[in-house]
């Protein structure tokens, strides 16, 4: 998977094009595209027929309904605050990854039920960082972390240096690149 996700909010439909390109002119090739604005379904699906070789997906989903619009837009992955159970289903019917938000081992357990093997932890900055993220994977030798929420130039790569961190989630990726 993309080391880097940029957690994208549209606000208009025609900044979709000039966000993407933005990110893959800073060599990023992945955008979590969320369901926090009334244009992400519109938005994925021009990310994915304008810009193919990224990896366009959908984030904020909290419910089946905003997962199924997202999967039918073209979302290549699906990403949630928390965890969701519908979420979970709709996405191993449709052989689509889904990385819910986990930050108690409760959580953790909750995912592994449904198969999943890949967790967001968020807000990490708030849930303790990447000292609590060590002391959360200790006990789950099988569960990856991508953790989102404060995430920035200065401290992602004292994440990512942590093997049990496949990738790191943020909405300053995007910033970073428009002000190139
Ligand atoms: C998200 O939904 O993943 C967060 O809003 C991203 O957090 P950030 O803005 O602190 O990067």
């Amino acid at each position: 998977m993309e080391k880097y996700i940029p957690v994208v909010v549209i606000k208009k439909l025609e900044e979709t094009c000039t966000i993407l390109k933005a990110l893959k002119a800073s060599g990023i090739y992945s955008a979590e595209i969320t369901f926090r604005t009334e244009y992400a379904e519109e938005a994925i699906k021009l990310a994915v027929k304008e810009f193919p070789e990224m990896k366009t997906g959908a984030g904020t989903v909290i419910n089946g309904e905003q997962c199924k619009r997202a999967i039918a837009a073209g979302a290549k992955f699906i990403v949630s605050p928390g965890l969701s159970r519908d979420v979970a289903e709709q996405c191993k019917k449709n052989d689509i990854p889904y990385y819910p938000g986990c930050v108690t081992p409760t959580e953790i357990m909750e995912a592994l039920n449904l198969g999943i093997t890949t967790v967001k932890f968020f807000p990490a900055n708030i849930y303790g960082g990447l000292k609590a993220l060590k002391a959360l994977s200790a006990p789950f030798p099988q569960i990856k972390f991508i953790p989102t929420g404060g995430i920035n130039k200065e401290n992602m790569e004292e994440y990512l240096a942590y093997d049990r961190v496949v990738a790191v989630g943020g909405s300053f990726f995007v910033e970073e690149a428009l002000r190139k």
